[in-house]
């Protein structure tokens, strides 16, 4: 069994040992940032294409006592980079964390470089090129309490970046953030999902891809793992269509977005598209002034506008207190999640929330507050 780990946004961590769990990964433990597994090379592939939460899964090589370049260009020479990487592929490194005198990342991830040339040159005459944008093999070290781990990045481009999704609105969530969300909010395929302040529409085709049960992953171009020595690309293509097979021809019960914003409509119509769902899920531009309930019950989820990255407005207070009368005034019957970075308009929404989870939307710290509507 190969040892691996996932990194998540900082909140997420239970969530996505769970959803590991339910792709069937081993010794799931929850860290900082990220979760440990373990598995096959069978699982690496699927995790990449079903999960909805992780930016990268990275697969652990060796860990080793680093304090200083020293022990990091020894300690990165005892592997045997011969079996990852041969001088036509190319590499890059990434690094993160430190210890006391290894503190700038770049001099670490060149280090890192340095003693992995060295060994190519020495055994081969040859070595790797380096490519940053889209190299053939990545390396992740991160060096932590005076231990290096050393990993090799099977994700390639961070797996929040579906592809289906190159149109966004002006402050779009992340997908992997837009998909915890859903899962925190417990909506149900069988139930009505309605985002009326939806922008590029993250929210609203997040849910539709859950419930119709397509793998985020079919939208990549390429996985990291597809370039490496061992990649085993029948197997990608037998899991990519096995995940089209088990693909459900409609929805159970309508998802809805709608925003003010005739612009950003359109894009969530163009991301649709890309994503082959457009004639599941329905967008429209509607005012939040006018926005009605769609049904007696469903669940609403949204992250209105909060300032940080919209730009300081004073009306925001208002814009949070409309939210709120229009969820307790026409959502009669339903359950509503309101993301929120800013806690005095979370209060100006005037309605008292059942529930309160934290999460982080990128660095900053958010609350999805629930509202149960009666
Ligand atoms: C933070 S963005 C939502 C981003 C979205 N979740 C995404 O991933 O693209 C907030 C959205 O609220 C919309 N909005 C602001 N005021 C509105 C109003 N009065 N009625 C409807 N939509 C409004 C904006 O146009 C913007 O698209």
């Amino acid at each position: 069994m190969n040892q691996y780990f996932a990194t998540v946004a900082r909140g997420l961590e239970a969530l996505a040992a769970q959803e590991l769990a339910q792709l069937g990964a081993h010794k799931v433990e929850p860290g900082f940032c990220g979760v440990a597994f373990a598995g096959d090379r069978t699982l690496l592939y699927s995790v990449n294409l079903w999960a909805r939460l992780p930016f990268r899964i990275l697969v652990k090589l060796h860990e080793f006592p680093c304090q200083d370049a020293d022990d990091l260009y020894r300690g990165i020479q005892t592997i045997d980079w011969g079996a990852y990487l041969t001088p036509d592929l190319t590499l890059a490194v990434n690094a993160t964390g430190k210890s006391a005198q290894l503190n700038h990342t770049h001099f670490t991830a060149l280090q890192v470089k340095k003693a992995v040339v060295d060994q190519q040159q020495d055994r081969l005459g040859d070595r790797s090129d380096v490519e940053l944008q889209t190299p053939d093999v990545q390396i992740n070290v991160h060096i932590h309490q005076g231990v290096c781990t050393v990993s090799l990045d099977s994700s390639g481009k961070s797996l929040h970046r579906r592809g289906y999704r190159p149109a966004v609105g002006a402050a779009p969530l992340k997908e992997s953030l837009a998909a915890a969300l859903i899962q925190l909010s417990g909506w149900q395929p069988e139930q009505m999902f309605y985002d009326p302040l939806c922008g590029s529409g993250t929210l609203p085709l997040e849910a539709s891809l859950n419930a119709l049960n397509v793998a985020p992953g079919l939208f990549r171009e390429q996985f990291g793992f597809e370039t490496w020595l061992d990649a085993d690309l029948p197997l990608l293509e037998r899991l990519m269509q096995e995940a089209e097979d088990s693909q459900r021809d409609s929805l159970s019960a309508p998802i809805w977005g709608s925003d003010r914003d005739a612009a950003v409509i359109e894009q969530a119509i163009a991301n649709a598209t890309n994503c082959g769902v457009l004639n599941q899920v329905y967008f429209a531009q509607i005012d939040l002034a006018d926005v009605v309930a769609p049904a007696d019950s469903g669940v609403v989820i949204c992250n209105p506008p909060y300032g940080e990255r919209l730009g300081k407005n004073s009306d925001l207070g208002a814009f949070y207190k409309q939210l709120g009368d229009v969820l307790k005034q026409r959502f009669k019957g339903w359950t509503a999640f309101v993301l929120s970075g800013n806690k005095e308009l979370a209060q100006s929404i005037g309605l008292k929330s059942s529930q309160r989870i934290a999460v982080y939307n990128g660095t900053l710290p958010c609350q999805l507050m629930k509202y149960e509507l009666y």
